[in-house]
């Protein structure tokens, strides 16, 4: 068990759940990255995640996560403030630490301030800047390796989101370890359909936590493409996706140029995703963030379209309710996944 120095809580089935219970349970056992690090200062925010609200703040070194609920009389910290590195309740104004409990009751203050009267905090990590939770306490997946790019000043990162998607998390990172759609989804960047059958037989390897797969694609971008300004350039894909819902893909160029791409995902409810994609990449220095931003926005962008129309919404588990051409093994093998660890027939995530 993780040592912290809060009190770690298993998160319970939520009422009005978008997912079966089951669903819910296998799910809440695992890592997700709920937020940029960045994005978590001067105020506690309010996030979901496996439709459970949760009051995310930043209380002078530390982190707290927690059920958006104050345990007095129901109000959503969240609307709250923070101050003496405590986030306070926006009605009666009791204030809560980082380790949960509560250290003033403003209407009471010679109170022995019973145990109870604390917050439902969650376990989590802070890991490549994103603060990743487990609603469980007992996480069952690991954290990504962002290896060798983490934290190396030779490659520049930027990133994308949080943004909210209308579709199941399932259905996005499957996107994300498919290679059959750059030549469709993406013939207005990247994509074009003489190049439909490249990736489609891969290196392929997988674990009980991430599988990986290794292969070429011939890009062909248009000519206000940030990439070099190069037309047409041979991609080299390596991508591991890490149970459940984050990917890392590293594309090399020639001349050893690595563009790489973590892909994020939480699954807010059954049908919304949110996504942090973090870029890191050893190239084209000179090139404004807000350029080199607005391709990959283009880019997802046509993934989004695409994913939002998908029925149904969640990934059929059962491997004969869709086709699968040699360019899917990856997906089988994910769904197949995903059943092992205890989610339904039609997964709901
Ligand atoms: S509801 Fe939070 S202090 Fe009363
Ligand atoms: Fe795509």
């Amino acid at each position: 068990m993780i040592e912290e120095s809060y009190q770690i809580h298993a998160a319970k089935y939520p009422a009005e759940c978008t997912f079966s219970e089951s669903d819910w349970n296998a799910l809440a056992n695992m890592w997700y990255p709920i937020a940029l690090e960045e994005d978590i200062a001067e105020k506690p925010v309010a996030l979901s995640l496996l439709d459970v609200r949760l009051v995310v703040a930043r209380l002078g070194d530390e982190y707290v996560v927690a059920k958006d609920l104050c345990i007095h009389r129901g109000a959503p910290l969240s609307a709250g403030w923070i101050k003496n590195s405590c986030v306070v309740c926006p009605y009666h104004g009791y204030e809560f630490g980082a380790d949960g409990k509560c250290t003033k009751v403003p209407c009471d203050p010679d109170w022995k301030i019973p145990a109870k009267v604390r917050l439902e905090t969650y376990l989590h990590t802070v890991k490549y800047g994103l603060i990743w939770v487990c609603l469980s306490g007992d996480p069952q997946n690991q954290l990504p390796e962002w290896e060798p790019e983490a934290d190396n000043p030779a490659y520049r990162r930027f990133h994308m989101g949080p943004e909210i998607w209308d579709c199941s998390a399932g259905r996005a990172i499957e996107n994300f370890i498919d290679n059959a759609h750059f030549s469709f989804v993406h013939q207005s960047s990247f994509g074009q359909e003489s190049s439909a059958t490249m990736g489609t037989e891969y290196e392929f390897e997988m674990t009980d936590n991430w599988m990986t797969m290794e292969f070429e694609y011939l890009a062909t971008n248009p000519s206000d493409s940030p990439i070099s300004n190069e037309a047409e350039l041979k991609r080299h894909m390596h991508r591991t996706l890490y149970f459940p819902f984050c990917t890392r893909t590293c594309i090399s160029y020639p001349g050893g140029r690595e563009h790489i791409i973590h892909i994020n995902i939480t699954p807010v409810s059954a049908r919304k995703a949110q996504l942090i994609v973090v870029f890191t990449r050893n190239f084209d220095h000179d090139v404004p963030v807000e350029k080199l931003l607005e391709w990959e926005r283009k880019i997802l962008g046509e993934d989004r379209v695409i994913i939002e129309m998908q029925k149904p919404e969640e990934i059929p588990l059962e491997i004969s309710a869709e086709v699968h051409a040699k360019a899917d093994k990856a997906s089988i093998a994910y769904r197949n996944w995903l059943r092992k660890v205890g989610l339904g027939r039609s997964f709901t995530a």
